[in-house]
């Protein structure tokens, strides 16, 4: 006898999520993409748009995740469901899968004329987009600008991807396929989910609004990611920073109440809601920005700037030629914005924290770099080989400042941000 392999359910566990299922052939996968979900202890619940119905029934879908299946806007009202409200509310994140052209279209709009769209303006979790569409739908402008636009709301996307379609046609618009749709609600699932009310909103009447959130009232200016230091019109200088940290912690300075905003080197990751971002390429781009964004209570500087660019990047590609001897490469020095941040005689912000990422001699380091640059605090974390930080989903970081030094266990990114940011409210409130 064979036994299947049991589900990897790390990070799934427990989790509930919230199947949205638009209309197209793809959505027969859907079937798939629910089994190893409970496989994987998730509990699923589904909405269904109307034209979804002609690909897959309520029927076959609420058999898989063993529950009804929901279509209708005002079947919910009735006393034994839920309201539309509370559906959209009780999970840990929304996944649209097979997004239609339409359906993209009406999410980018905020356009509300069925179940699935009004739970998709109403809930306060991120939404995970899977798109099935011809090539043309999925190319075109329109579909261009809405999902650029869904990208700036904080909608996450995985997929399409490039193959055959039903039509017979090739190129992209194929729906990901179900084990790669669970990574993506696997990797979405790591970080906090709720979506923030915008600064100042509770929606709670004031009696029973929570106590004032630690950074109210406070402005911070966070920079995230790498920069590219162009060598030519096709080539850069980068590196490995995927801006994870950075933009975890201007999510949690966010939840925390303050007006933030993030300066964001070229990254993969969604803007976070709620947080005015400002995309920058290099480094002087990165200086600048900061300038403009001053003043501020808190600068965290989580970027990992280029400490170097090319003197003269050329106008035009360079080439091989026939020569055997490469192009001479001349670097100068780019300007270190923490510690300028930090230096400035007039409009300091009242706390700046710096990282360092160090491969050795971690702590020793660190607190040269807290001096040298003349921040407050440095969170400083080892990015050796093997540590995978650079890029990864946790962290394990000291905090060295002038008391000491404070180590952390090794914790999500997301948490780390969390309790930087706590850490940082309390030193604010305690700062003449
Ligand atoms: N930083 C910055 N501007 C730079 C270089 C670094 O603002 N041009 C900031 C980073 O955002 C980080 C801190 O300085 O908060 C430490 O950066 P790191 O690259 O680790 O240190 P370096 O100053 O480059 O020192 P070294 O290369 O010797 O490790």
């Amino acid at each position: 006898m064979t036994t299947a392999p049991l589900e990897d359910s790390a990070g799934l566990a427990g989790k509930r999520v919230l199947l949205v299922i638009g209309s197209g052939i793809a959505a027969y996968k859907v079937l798939d993409l629910a089994r190893h979900l409970r496989r994987a202890g998730a509990s699923v619940r589904a909405v269904m748009t109307p034209s979804a119905h002609h690909f897959v029934t309520p029927l076959s879908v609420g058999s898989v995740i063993g529950d009804l299946v929901h279509s209708e806007l005002h079947s919910l009202t009735g006393e034994a469901e839920m309201g539309h409200i509370q559906l959209s509310r009780d999970a840990d994140l929304v996944v649209v899968a097979p997004a239609t052209a339409n359906l993209l279209a009406r999410m980018a709009q905020g356009i509300v004329d069925d179940l699935a769209t009004t739970v998709l303006l109403a809930t306060d979790k991120r939404v995970l987009v899977a798109p099935a569409m011809n090539l043309r739908m999925w190319l075109h402008p329109a579909t261009t600008r809405n999902v650029a636009q869904l990208k700036r709301d904080g909608v996450l996307f995985v997929g399409p991807m490039e193959g055959s379609m039903a039509c017979g046609e090739y190129g992209p618009g194929r729906l990901a396929e179900p084990l790669d749709i669970l990574e993506a609600i696997r990797d979405a699932l790591r970080g906090d989910t709720r979506v923030p009310l915008p600064p100042g909103v509770t929606g709670r009447p004031p009696e029973l609004a929570e106590p004032s959130l630690p950074l109210a009232g406070r402005r911070v200016v966070v920079t995230s990611g790498p920069t590219q230091e162009p060598l030519d019109p096709v080539r850069f200088i980068a590196n490995r920073s995927s801006g994870r940290q950075g933009h975890a912690i201007a999510a949690a300075a966010h939840a925390a109440g303050a007006a933030v905003v993030l300066i964001s080197g070229p990254v993969a990751l969604a803007d976070p809601p709620g947080v005015d971002v400002r995309h920058v390429e290099t480094a002087l781009d990165m200086r600048a920005a900061v300038e403009a964004a001053l003043p501020a209570d808190l600068f965290v500087a989580a970027a990992a700037v280029a400490d170097w660019r090319a003197a003269a990047p050329s106008r035009e590609k360079i080439k091989k030629g026939d020569a055997d001897e490469p192009p001479e490469l001349r670097l100068v020095r780019n300007p270190d914005i923490l510690a300028e941040v930090a230096g400035r005689a007039g409009g300091r912000p009242r706390l700046v924290v710096g990282f360092a990422a160090e491969t050795e001699n971690l702590l020793a380091n660190a607190s040269r770099k807290l001096e040298r640059k003349g921040c407050d605090l440095i969170v400083a974390n080892d990015v050796g080989a093997g540590s995978d930080v650079m890029g990864g989903a946790s962290n394990a970081v000291h905090l060295v400042s002038r008391l000491g030094v404070e180590t952390w266990p090794k914790m999500s990114k997301a948490e780390v941000a969390g309790r930087l940011i706590a850490h940082c409210a309390t030193l604010l409130d305690s700062k003449p």
